[in-house]
């Protein structure tokens, strides 16, 4: 057997999906969801080098060059900084949508790294495997590599992503009563678009209320003050130019305002939405409402997915 290995020849591992920006933090909040996520199956192989056998779920969008998928460009990074010097096959199982700013290139690499560190005789720390799933990520979004999908999907919970150059990821506590509901509109948007039509500038006086907000919404969570993160989660940056993109989104933010949501937004660079709530039946009316609302404004279907917030991160399944 190789000295490098733990001995475990093959691995299935979930990563979880993720809302980033959440709001007002804009590449610097983002959450990891229970479900849904993805699911990479590595082995250890007898030839060296990375092959990616198997992709599904993904309706053939994906690229099966190990070069241009953010799985195995972030266990290539992996490999040669660790000097890893064997062989793996990589299945990957979408099992998200991609697209939909649920984090779906981020919950593939840290699927992956996550497996790949658990068959290492040293593995290495979370923080350290942060980079790798970074490299995966620069790939789906260019050159400005944000970490507020990838941190959440590894660490779990809550993030706050203080710095992206050096990175610098704090973990936020949240509230017990935290649910989350999320629309997910059968569209795609782009994220390179989607951040290509943002202000290049923010005004001043937009700048005071955003960052009041941003530091509200943490002061909010930690306090455990449902009403300090309701007035503080508004976004003064990214939902004014993005929100034009997403058919229906001014009514369905109107609906949610009836119900005992104490958050509302676009996640990461959409087209899904999100809806913070203190129960599961209240984010299951939510849920209900969104849907219904989108359907009858835009004749646009779409799925909701319901759940409490995932504390752990990644998690081996088999
Ligand atoms: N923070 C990023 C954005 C998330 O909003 O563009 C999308 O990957």
């Amino acid at each position: 057997m190789n000295e490098q290995l733990n001995g475990i020849s093959e691995i299935r591992v979930f990563a979880p999906a993720t809302v980033s920006n959440v709001g007002c933090g804009f590449d610097i909040f983002g959450f990891a969801l229970d479900q849904p996520g993805d699911e990479v199956i590595l082995r250890v192989a007898k030839r060296k080098g990375i092959r990616l056998v198997k992709i599904t779920g993904d309706n053939g969008k994906l690229p099966l060059s190990i070069s241009k998928n953010t799985c195995t460009v972030a266990l290539s990074a992996m490999m040669e900084k660790l000097n890893l010097n064997f062989g793996i096959e990589v299945e990957l199982h979408k099992k998200m949508p991609l697209g939909s700013g649920l984090g779906s290139s981020a919950a593939s690499a840290v699927a992956g790294i996550f497996a790949l560190n658990s068959i290492l005789k040293k593995p290495v720390t979370t923080h350290e495997l942060l980079p790798f799933a970074l490299e995966g990520e620069r790939i789906s979004s260019g050159a400005t590599v944000h970490a507020d999908n990838v941190a959440p999907a590894l660490f779990g919970g809550f993030v706050l992503v203080r710095s992206n150059n050096p990175v610098d990821i704090i973990s936020i506590p949240i509230p017990k009563d935290f649910y989350c509901t999320v629309l997910h509109p059968f569209m795609e948007i782009k994220t390179d678009y989607a951040r290509s039509i943002l202000p290049k500038t923010i005004a001043v006086q937009d700048a005071i209320k955003q960052w009041g907000n941003t530091a509200g919404l943490v002061a909010g969570l930690m306090k455990r003050d449902y009403d300090l993160v309701r007035r503080s989660i508004t976004d003064y940056f990214a939902e004014p130019v993005r929100s034009e993109l997403i058919p229906g989104y001014k009514q369905i933010k109107e609906a949610v305002k009836m119900y005992d949501a104490f958050g509302f937004g676009i996640s990461g660079s959409g087209p899904s939405l999100f809806a913070l709530s203190r129960t599961k039946l209240d984010a299951l009316k939510i849920g209900n409402i969104m849907k219904k609302v989108l359907y009858q404004t835009t004749k646009i279907e779409s799925d909701i997915f319901i759940g409490g917030i995932n504390l752990y991160g990644p998690k081996i399944l088999g």
